[in-house]
């Protein structure tokens, strides 16, 4: 758990989603996917069901998996998830998320979920790699992920189609000692 001032004097949180985060957590997905045109879902199409979502929510933490959310005056403002493997020869790798609700970008709270992640994957010492995928024109993201040393290790032609437009998506890594 971590706690932060932001600069305008709000002061953050950071910590592991819990059971009873169920209904913020709902409400926040519904709402970024229409925030934002790099997710891979947008306006109306999160369609995870409640009863799905507390079951993510009750197994996500583990020995080498986290979702952690960024909260503010109760509200999630921002998440970050970490989804390692499970079987000996792929429990060291894990693909990352992060999103921040649209009303806090630019505030630092995506650079602060970024750094608690990489903390935790260090932590376990079974995480020894990190891999995440970004649409190519999100460029904000990509310096994010750029800033933390991931680094660009191949392109993927077509991985989205949004607005029936084709994008490629960047997919990255941190190699973790
Ligand atoms: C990408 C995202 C998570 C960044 O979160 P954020 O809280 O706005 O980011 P921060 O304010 O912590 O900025 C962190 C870094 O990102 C980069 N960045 C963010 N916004 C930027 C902008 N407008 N221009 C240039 N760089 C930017 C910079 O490297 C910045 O580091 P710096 O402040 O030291 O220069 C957020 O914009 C978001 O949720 N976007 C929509 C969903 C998304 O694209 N998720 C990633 C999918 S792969």
């Amino acid at each position: 758990m971590k706690k932060i001032t932001l600069k305008n004097g709000e002061s953050l949180l950071i910590r592991k989603v819990e059971k009873e985060d169920i209904d913020e957590v709902m409400q926040y997905m519904s709402l970024i996917g229409g925030e934002s045109d790099n997710l891979t879902f947008g306006d109306g199409e999160w369609t995870v069901t409640y009863e799905q979502e507390i079951n993510y929510i009750e197994n996500v933490n583990t020995s080498n998996s986290i979702m952690l959310v960024a909260i503010i005056d109760g509200k999630i403002v921002g998440s970050t998830s970490l989804s390692a493997g499970t079987r000996s020869r792929v429990k060291h790798t894990g693909e990352m998320g992060i999103t921040v609700r649209k009303a806090y970008w630019n505030c630092g709270i995506g650079s602060l979920l970024l750094g608690e992640l990489l903390n935790f994957a260090k932590e376990t010492k079974i995480i020894r790699k990190v891999n995440l995928i970004v649409k190519k024109d999100n460029l904000n993201a990509i310096k994010l992920y750029e800033k933390y040393g991931f680094k660009k290790e191949g392109l993927v032609t077509r991985e989205f189609l949004v607005n029936g437009k084709f994008y490629d998506s960047v997919h990255m890594g941190l190699e973790i000692d």
